[in-house]
């Protein structure tokens, strides 16, 4: 069984002390780095790019670096994340004119490979490249803002995929993204979720080592 983990959104963070902040949730318990890159194109809203990815590396961020690609074309996005030091890409098959060479860019720089699900697309865009994905996202909200609520269909969705990627014997982690919090991360774990992406949650709260260790709390008793 692998371990689950906990990944901050830092589009909840503080922009203006950025690297700290980052170093702080990190010292405070989490996993993993979430890093949402928007366009103002594929959603409606702007955040940051790969130079500000390449800006946390330098100033001594270690920790694995999740970036979620919400922009639209997606290829010299991940280029220019595989050189800023990104750990796992991932992108919407919606934005992608080739799917299949877009996975096969973000392996061949040695980067795990995700596709991202919004809450309407259907599963069948996972039948053909399952071979490729270290991990598949699920969004529980609409994908562009941070501190939406977590969509309760997706549960359903997140046992679907479950069982597609027990079928398939292979070892692909199920992430889910908005929404999450202490009250329902439980229910999401039992579904079948191993990775939890969390902004406000976390980012909103005085305490950031408080959160993160209910939530672990909470997936213990799963
Ligand atoms: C939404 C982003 C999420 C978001 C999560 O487009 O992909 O990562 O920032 O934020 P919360 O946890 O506040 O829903
Ligand atoms: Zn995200």
């Amino acid at each position: 069984m692998q371990p689950y983990l906990i990944a901050p959104s830092i589009l909840s963070a503080d922009f203006a002390r950025l690297g700290e902040d980052v170093a702080n949730v990190i010292s405070a318990g989490a996993d993993v780095v979430h890093f949402d890159v928007m366009d103002n194109h594929y959603v409606p809203n702007l955040s940051f790019g790969a130079p500000i990815c390449k800006a946390l590396r330098d100033y001594g961020i270690t920790a694995p670096i999740d970036v979620h690609l919400m922009v639209s074309p997606v290829d010299s996005m991940i280029e220019q994340f595989v050189q800023a030091g990104a750990s796992m890409i991932s992108f919407h098959p919606e934005a992608s004119g080739h799917v299949d060479r877009s996975l096969q860019l973000i392996i061949d720089g040695g980067c795990q490979a995700g596709l991202v699900l919004n809450p309407a697309t259907p599963l069948h865009v996972l039948e053909h490249v399952l071979h490729k994905l270290d991990y598949i996202l699920l969004m529980s909200v609409n994908p562009g803002f941070g501190g939406q609520s977590f969509i309760p269909h997706t549960l359903t969705k997140i046992a679907q995929v479950k069982a597609l990627v027990s079928a398939s014997g292979r070892d692909i982690r199920i992430e889910v993204d908005g929404g999450i919090n202490c009250d329902n991360i439980a229910d999401i774990a039992a579904a079948g979720a191993d990775m939890f992406v969390a902004g406000s949650a976390i980012f909103n709260q005085p305490n950031y080592s408080d959160v993160i260790t209910t939530m672990r709390q909470k997936l213990s008793t799963i």
